[in-house]
């Protein structure tokens, strides 16, 4: 049973900088999330907030709601929330980090993540499929 993260301004995908983050939107990325979800066997839950404490909570929260695995696209917190690398570091569902945009090759200030340390691994560059990679990796890692 996977969680699906999406961090702040995700919820502009389509309308945000179509040129860097492709013109489809969330619900599409979420409702493709669901169907990568049937085909792998196991059961997809997608949220997505503007708001760093709610993703903290929800990861929180992710081992006793049952949740085996996390995707988490934690937009530009990425770049800068401790709060949310100790919320991923404090628990024991493993969580993987997926970037749509290929980081590395953007701007200095997006080429350091301080959650990825904590995280599985980190999927960057590779738009939608990162998702699908990260549940692959997951369900492999834990079963779904
Ligand atoms: C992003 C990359 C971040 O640097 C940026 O702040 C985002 C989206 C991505 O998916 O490429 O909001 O996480």
């Amino acid at each position: 049973m996977l969680l699906i993260l999406n961090g702040p301004n995700l919820n502009r995908l389509g309308k945000r900088e179509p040129g860097v983050y492709g013109t489809l939107t969330l619900e599409e990325l979420e409702r493709q999330c669901e169907l990568w979800g049937s085909e792998l066997g196991t059961t997809v839950t997608c949220r997505q907030s503007n708001f760093e404490g709610q993703l903290l909570e929800w990861i929180q929260d992710a081992e006793e709601h049952g949740f085996t695995g996390i995707v988490i696209n934690p937009g530009a917190l990425t770049h800068y929330s401790y709060a949310l690398r100790d919320a991923i570091a404090g628990q024991n569902v493993p969580v993987v980090e997926v970037h749509l945009s290929n980081v590395d090759a953007r701007e200095a200030f997006r080429h350091h993540s301080v959650t990825a340390a904590v995280c599985k691994g980190k999927i960057s560059g590779l738009g939608f499929a990162g998702y699908r990679f990260a549940m692959d990796y997951l369900v492999e890692e834990v079963g779904g």
